[in-house]
């Protein structure tokens, strides 16, 4: 089997390195437009920081996996073609901040129909509007010269900083077919090649709108949930009750569970937000209002979460940060990962340098450039003078000397192992500590003189 993917990107990359370490007999070649991107996935500094990744790459790369710019030969040597392209919100015209921008996915199969001959299945691995698989296959369709297509949806449902273990052991593989003879082959076709390394009973296969938009749905599930608890957190602060006892105890419920109940400075990565604004996007389409503003309240609420936390920190400063230095520990929307796609942080460091506050900022894995990509550094005037209010440091104890506060903005575990004395010895007084992702032992962090707060507690 030769299998194609279009998009070298977090989902792309790590999902096709997987099936190449599972499937030695099958060539998976990755190609994408992004010379740059292509080049450094061929090189020792891969673009995207996974635990688990490097190994697995460097163990298939050369052998059965291949990264390359040439797609239209890829295309034409491939029976199967994942597109793995990004899908963002929409920035313009109809559905602007809300409709999936399908843009890349429309150019992938212009590209595919123009190429292609003979028998292909493409794969919609990137996540989709229901019933985008329809438009899928009358693009393919009118423009092709002879080649027969089948289109399945294959939605990924890996989590950023565990997408190898998800990837090796998921807790399912969806994949969504046409319920014709040819679909049904297509869809047992995909099936055998999962199977090499997933249980059966794993593997399940549905039509193609349940697949299209269960994915969509699991990610607004995910996100409500995050939500809800962090809605609680606030009543918690209000009435002396711990977020994480609640968490624990609510979470013992069996029919609860205990999973995506950690309260938060709010949630982030690229996709939790654009999906559900997509799927109250498509509920207003559908011309079911009520079920759109439920799951609208879902960011809302996360949008007041993180508004909250700066709010926070500046009436805990004395009503102003101006000319204060902060630091900023994690840039990243999670931990083990390099991505700051709708990371937290960014929402709050720019409502902070609004407030004229002088930032410090550490990530272990983000890059300055990146931060400074984020934070409009380097680009922006603030009242007509270059905006020097973000450092951006290599040594969280340098961010934090002379600090009058020092915010936990992403849960990497080497904040909970900081020297918390050195850190406050070399503060100014008094010395705030805001823990945005409850890592930190509040009582510990009070017992050496610091003004602790966390989220909820
Ligand atoms: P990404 O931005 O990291 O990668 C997408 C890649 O596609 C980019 O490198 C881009 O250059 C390339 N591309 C765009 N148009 C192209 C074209 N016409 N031809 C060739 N290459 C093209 O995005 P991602 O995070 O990998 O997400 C991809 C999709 O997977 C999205 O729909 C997303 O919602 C979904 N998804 C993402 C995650 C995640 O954790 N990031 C998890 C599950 C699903
Ligand atoms: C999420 C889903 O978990 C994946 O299943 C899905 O495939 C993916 O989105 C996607 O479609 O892109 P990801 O965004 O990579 O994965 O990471 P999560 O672990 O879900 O975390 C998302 C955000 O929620 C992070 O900012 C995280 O810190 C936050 N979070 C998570 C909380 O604040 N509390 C929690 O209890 C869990």
């Amino acid at each position: 089997m030769n299998i194609c993917c279009i998009g070298a990107g977090y989902v792309g990359g790590p999902t096709m390195a997987m099936i190449a370490r599972k499937c030695p007999d099958t060539k998976v070649t990755v190609v994408d437009i992004n010379a740059k991107r292509v080049a450094q996935w061929n090189s020792d500094h891969l673009p995207i920081f996974e635990p688990g990744l490097d190994e697995i790459v460097r163990a298939t790369r050369g052998r059965n996996l291949f990264f390359s710019t040439e797609v239209d030969e890829a295309i034409v040597a491939a029976d199967m073609i994942f597109v793995s392209v990004n899908t963002p919100t929409k920035t313009y015209g109809m559905g602007a901040g809300r409709a999936a921008d399908l843009k890349f996915i429309e150019l992938c199969a212009r590209r595919i129909a123009s190429v292609a001959t003979g028998r292909k299945i493409v794969v919609e691995k990137s996540t989709l509007p229901v019933r985008t698989a329809e438009s899928l296959k009358t693009v393919l369709s009118a423009n092709s010269s002879g080649a027969e297509f089948q289109v399945l949806s294959n939605p990924e449902f890996l989590a950023e900083g565990t997408a190898m273990a998800d990837l090796e052991s998921p807790d399912r593989v969806l994949i969504g077919s046409e319920s014709t003879p040819e679909g049904i082959k297509a869809a047992e076709t995909l099936v055998s090649v999962y199977a090499q390394w997933v249980p059966r009973d794993r593997i399940i296969t549905t039509n193609l709108w349940s697949s299209e938009l269960s994915k969509l749905v699991a990610n607004a599930f995910l996100a409500q949930r995050i939500s809800s608890i962090n809605a609680i957190s606030a009543l918690c602060e209000a009435t002396e009750a711990d977020v994480a006892e609640v968490s624990f105890a609510i979470g013992r419920d069996s029919r609860i569970g205990s999973k995506f109940l950690k309260a938060s400075v709010g949630f982030g990565g690229s996709c939790f937000q654009k999906d559900i604004l997509n799927l109250v996007y498509l509920c207003d389409h559908f011309g079911l209002p009520e079920v759109a503003a439920y799951w609208e309240q879902v960011i809302r609420m996360n949008d007041w979460q993180k508004r909250r936390y700066s709010q926070q920190v500046v009436s805990s400063l004395f009503n102003t940060v101006a000319g204060k230095k902060i630091a900023v520990l994690g840039f990243a929307f999670k931990k083990d990962t390099n991505d700051t796609r709708e990371s937290a942080s960014i929402y709050v460091c720019r409502d902070l340098v609004d407030e004229q506050a002088n930032l410090a900022v550490y990530d272990p894995k983000v890059s300055e450039n990146q931060i400074r990509k984020d934070l409009n550094q380097g680009e922006v005037l603030v009242d007509g003078r270059p905006n020097t209010s973000v450092v951006i440091e290599q040594d969280p104890y340098a961010a934090a000397k002379d600090a009058h506060a020092v915010l936990i903005l992403t849960e990497w575990d080497e904040f909970r192992d900081l020297d918390f004395q050195r850190i406050f010895d070399g503060m100014l007084k008094p010395a705030f500590i805001f823990d945005g992702r409850n890592i930190l032992d509040l009582k510990a962090l009070r017992g050496i003189g610091f003004e602790a707060r966390g989220i909820g507690r």
